[in-house]
């Protein structure tokens, strides 16, 4: 068996436990920003000390935590379900983020733990709402700590439209140079994410149908069952366009359309991504609710319980009309692509979580069963389950056992599990991972931004200039989004799936 990594032979028994990812041979130093978090506490620190476990860290290496919060070192370890011996390289430091006085005193800190770590390298994480980044750039500059040795690991959302991600951009680049940033988008970590490429570029017979001549339309789905939960004050701001759309969906479309690209190295991967990005036919504005539908959820029963409407929730403008549900239906210009529609749609409060992309095929062009006429025969379809349970399913038609010539639609699925017999690695510890050896394959880089933010900025700015044309149509939690989105599919003669 070969592992994800190269051709070394990966053992079975190391599959899943993160035994098979090359090992950290260097010190190095973590600064995370907005450690006192929700991310830190549920994704950064589990992921480290996960990496910490599989014994793929060198000996000397510290994580430095800092927030506004005042507390000790101790205090910090504490929040943390951690082995003693991670426990003890984890520090704290308080840190005001408009204030340099602070930052030289972070400066101090760093230099001190990299002095007795010996770490090389020291990576910033900036685990802080967006209007953050800007100001922390700016000081890690002011007081020199944007050496040659640092990195700086930026999350979604990138910007708010195009004029804050091209401000943001500047500081950036002015700050750092390209090598040194990581924008991170955890999707891109998920092992079910890259098996899409290792799925059509290393099997010979799915790629060769992989074209406008076999395949009559593309659906993504990104649901989730829960609301906006405790994260409404950032959810307001943001909207689910800009939350999903302008990162985690357009990663995916990617993968599913790219061109291959001639290996997988860091910019042949990303070459071919901005690419794809650039041949995404812009929206025609004039016509917009024809291709896009915007949805807000109502009142309603998910998972047999009764749930209050989106305006309803705490932190929630009682006249929201931020959307939490988008369907929208997008062309490819190019040879590959022409004329296959792409239908994607995401949303809270449908009725499960789940992430899915299906390739459907054209229909059979004429049916040699007497019985059953062409038009009955449900086309193949290629299902990738991203989460929760990742799976590849190929759908096909067999004969029903009749006397008649009958044939029914059957799903053969590939379940990683049951396969593998291991629990998949977490998005987090494969891209911290990842950005510790300085690979930037797996992250987004300036031109992604530029190319997808032309595309949805003109978007939010037709929505935000005519907010009565464009006011969100209810739906009701549990149900998979408001009929206009049905209506987006329906008009072209075809349904959305129900994943
Ligand atoms: N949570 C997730 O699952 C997730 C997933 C993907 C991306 N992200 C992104 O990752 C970043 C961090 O997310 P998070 O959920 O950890 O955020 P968070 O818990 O809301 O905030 C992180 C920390 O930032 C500080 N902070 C919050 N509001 C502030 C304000 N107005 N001014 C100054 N400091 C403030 C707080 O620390 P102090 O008060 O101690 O300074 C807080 O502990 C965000 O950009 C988010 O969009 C999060």
């Amino acid at each position: 068996m070969k592992c994800n990594l190269g051709l070394k032979k990966c053992p079975k028994d190391s599959l899943g436990t993160l035994k098979c990812f090359p090992k950290v041979r260097r010190p190095f130093g973590i600064v995370i920003f907005g450690a006192s978090g929700d991310l830190t506490k549920r994704k950064l620190v589990p992921a480290l000390h996960r990496l910490f476990e599989a014994e793929i860290f060198p000996d000397e290496f510290f994580l430095l935590g800092s927030a506004r919060t005042q507390m000790s070192e101790e205090n910090f370890r504490e929040r943390f379900e951690v082995q003693p011996e991670f426990s003890k390289r984890c520090h704290y430091t308080r840190v005001d983020y408009s204030d340099l006085t602070s930052f030289k005193t972070l400066k101090r800190k760093v230099m001190e733990l990299k002095k007795k770590t010996n770490a090389e390298s020291v990576i910033y994480y900036l685990a802080v709402p967006p209007d953050l980044y800007i100001p922390i750039l700016e000081n890690i500059s002011k007081v020199g700590l944007n050496h040659e040795w640092a990195r700086i690991v930026v999350e979604k959302p990138f910007g708010k439209d195009m004029d804050s991600a091209t401000k943001l951009e500047e500081t950036l680049q002015r700050t750092f140079k390209e090598h040194q940033i990581f924008r991170i988008d955890h999707y891109l970590g998920k092992e079910t994410v890259q098996n899409i490429l290792v799925f059509r570029f290393a099997n010979f017979i799915f790629e060769e149908v992989w074209n406008n001549k076999f395949i009559d339309h593309v659906q993504i789905t990104i649901a989730e069952d829960i609301g906006v939960e405790h994260r409404a004050g950032y959810f307001e701001n943001t909207g689910l366009l800009r939350d999903i759309f302008q990162n985690h969906m357009l990663q995916i479309l990617a993968l599913v359309a790219m061109e291959p690209p001639a290996s997988f190295d860091g910019e042949s991967f990303r070459n071919e991504r901005v690419k794809l990005f650039k041949s995404i036919r812009p929206f025609p504005l004039e016509k917009l609710e024809e291709w896009i539908v915007r949805g807000q959820y109502g009142r309603g029963t998910v998972n047999g319980k009764f749930v209050p409407a989106y305006r309803e929730e705490s932190g929630v403008a009682k006249d929201s009309t931020v959307e939490t549900f988008v369907a929208m239906k997008l062309f490819i210009d190019n040879w590959r692509w022409s004329g296959v529609p792409f239908y994607l749609r995401a949303g809270k409060r449908l009725p499960k979580k789940v992430t899915e992309v299906a390739v459907i095929f054209k229909k059979i062009p004429h049916s040699i069963f007497p019985e059953v006429p062409s038009e009955e025969i449900e086309p193949n379809a290629i299902v990738f389950t991203i989460q929760p349970d990742e799976s590849i399913a190929l759908e096909f038609q067999v004969k029903r056992p009749c006397p008649g010539m009958y044939s029914q639609l059957l799903s053969m699925n590939f379940k990683y599990e049951d396969f593998f017999g291991v629990k998949l690695p977490e998005a987090y510890e494969r891209l911290l991972l990842d950005v510790i050896l300085g690979d930037p394959t797996l992250f987004m880089r300036k031109d992604d931004l530029e190319v997808s933010w032309k595309l949805l900025d003109p978007v939010l700015k037709t929505w935000e200039n005519n907010p009565e044309r464009f006011s969100p149509h209810i739906y009701p939690a549990g149900t998979w989004g408001p009929k206009a989105a049905d209506e987006l599919i329906e008009r072209d003669g075809r349904k959305w799936r129900k994943p």
